[in-house]
């Protein structure tokens, strides 16, 4: 059997088991979707949303890139962040990370002439480390900096987000949501909590708007 063709035998496999649980669950799946979470995460394949916090299809609209980044000109989250905020009307953003995080490693590598759109993507996890690059230096092991990194990436996309007028214009009008940054440890499989910013969070004038439409 080729490695393909085992995920397609287990997705009959897996049909078949929620079927014989409960006869309709993809009939009360497919009626509506009404999930309560955005979860921006890591493409990382250790770092599957639904299985580390087991839940349920329906109760996480998910979102995963390279080092689990909100960037302001990437149509890709930002209409995902949309949709789930302006449409869904999910109360809670999560943003998570993890500890030893592949493209947060690279980003404090030298840029590879041969990964020309990885290096754009990771140029703004750079900008991270440049704006903490002291307290990062201090840290004695390249891991300790590499984690340090993982963490304060994690805390400035939870402000890239509070940043965008879809946020402020659902704190001001809908009192939420609650944006979470967290921190996953691929060695013990937990999640830390780094920050969370509630809808009554004064940000830097400079980042807000006057009246967010
Ligand atoms: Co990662």
């Amino acid at each position: 059997m080729k490695p393909f063709e085992k995920l397609l035998l287990e997705n009959k496999a897996w049909a078949e088991e929620k079927i014989t649980r409960e006869p309709d669950y993809f009939k009360r799946l497919a009626e509506v979707q009404r999930p309560n979470f955005l979860w921006i995460g890591c493409s990382d394949s250790r770092v599957p949303a639904e299985l580390i916090v087991n839940a349920e299809p329906g109760e996480i609209f998910v979102h995963r890139n390279i080092a689990n980044q909100v960037i302001t000109t990437d149509f890709n989250s930002l209409s995902v962040v949309q949709f789930a905020v302006a449409v869904l009307k999910v109360e809670h953003v999560i943003v998570c990370g993890h500890y030893s995080c592949g493209g947060v490693k690279a980003a404090l590598d030298k840029q590879r002439s041969d990964l020309t759109l990885v290096n754009k993507w990771l140029m703004h996890v750079k900008d991270v480390y440049r704006f903490h690059q002291d307290e990062i230096e201090a840290l004695s092991t390249r891991d300790a900096q590499i984690n340090r990194l993982v963490e304060l990436n994690i805390i400035e996309q939870v402000y890239k987000l509070a940043h965008t007028s879809i946020i402020q214009r659902a704190w001001k009008k809908e009192g939420r949501p609650v944006l979470h940054g967290w921190v996953y440890g691929l060695d013990d499989g937990l999640i830390k909590d780094l920050i969370s910013l509630t809808p009554d969070h004064r940000l830097e004038p400079i980042y807000q708007y006057s009246d967010p439409a």
